[in-house]
């Protein structure tokens, strides 16, 4: 059956260009009445442009879609919750966030600035954590919801010059493992798609030919999936785009446990470090303590 989000309400950051603007214009396509967030600066996270946002609304409106525009900065606290109002003051509710709006400031880590860090962090993981923060309460008191985080290769794997980026984009990670577990009860599911896309942010680091191939249509699926009632899983990392669709995910070796009994020193480390970072027989985790296998067994003897 087609998923479809006719009566929903989704905010979508960074709306204006690129992956944000493919994904309200797929989400509004199939019902959903759409916040289209866009502070309209560059790239590096300079100026802004109300045109940006603007132009989406009336690109999904022209399309016979509902939408209105946001302009608020992702950054600043009160903008997050000005963005969550703005769904709640046009249309009555709010059912799903997709945080993806971003900046990039590229440097060799030795010459990366204080600023360059904090700009990147402040629109990465705080612009997550003020729109979340705004939308929490809402979700649990409808007892739904559905949450796309956007983390990048760049931080699930590591890319040369992008410390400040990475680190931003591996906070996501700390983020959803921790509110996929909080939201777990309230039927708020928390997922991170890494994209891969051609778009002005890429455009400095792929040739024009490649960005003009790897659309951002084809990371879309994915997320409209994964922000879908359909979808009941939490806490995944989902990479989408140029042709491909895989898992990554952070798992957890098996290691050696000798015990409390006595102290072991460097030099049994030492011999013993290919048990000790051996994967085999690795698994992701629900949580501290307890694996993901374990946690979806417990689920279903619940019923
Ligand atoms: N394109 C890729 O291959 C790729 C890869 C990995 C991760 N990502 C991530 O995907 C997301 C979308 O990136 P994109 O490639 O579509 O780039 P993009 O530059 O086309 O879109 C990002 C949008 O976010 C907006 N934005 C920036 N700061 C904002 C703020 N403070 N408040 C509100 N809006 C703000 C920008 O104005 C822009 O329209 C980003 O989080 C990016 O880090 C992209």
């Amino acid at each position: 059956m087609a998923i479809s989000f006719e009566g929903q309400v989704a905010v979508v950051t960074g709306a204006g260009a690129g992956l944000g603007r493919a994904y309200a214009l797929d989400l509004a396509k199939r019902g959903a009445k759409v916040v289209v967030n866009d502070l309209g600066g560059d790239p590096h996270g300079q100026g802004e442009n109300r045109a940006a946002a603007q132009k989406v609304v009336d690109e999904i409106k022209e399309a016979g879609g509902e939408a209105v525009a946001n302009f608020d900065s992702v950054a600043d606290y009160d903008g997050g919750f000005n963005i969550v109002k703005t769904a709640i003051d046009n249309y009555g509710r709010l059912d799903v966030v997709i945080c993806n709006a971003g900046i990039l400031r590229d440097v060799a880590f030795h010459n990366m600035s204080e600023d360059d860090w904090d700009k990147v962090f402040a629109v990465h993981i705080k612009g997550s954590f003020t729109v979340l923060r705004a939308a929490w309460p809402v979700f649990r008191q409808q007892s739904y919801g559905r949450v796309v985080l956007t983390t990048s290769s760049s931080g699930i794997y590591g890319q040369f010059g992008q410390a400040n980026y990475g680190a931003a984009k591996t906070a996501m990670l700390g983020l959803m493992n921790v509110l996929k577990q909080e939201g777990a009860k309230y039927n708020v599911m928390v997922n991170t798609v890494g994209p891969v896309a051609g778009t002005r942010l890429t455009q400095t680091v792929m040739p024009q030919e490649m960005v003009d191939r790897l659309k951002p249509e084809y990371v879309v699926p994915a997320v409209t999936y994964m922000v879908a009632k359909e979808c009941t899983d939490s806490g995944l990392i989902i990479e989408a785009g140029a042709g491909n669709f895989n898992r990554a995910a952070i798992v957890k070796g098996p290691g050696l446990q000798p015990g409390l009994d006595d102290i072991k020193d460097a030099e049994w480390v030492q011999a013993n470090w290919d048990k000790i970072t051996s994967l085999e027989g690795a698994e992701p985790m629900w949580r501290t303590g307890q694996t993901l296998r374990e946690h979806l067994a417990e689920k279903q003897a619940q019923g």
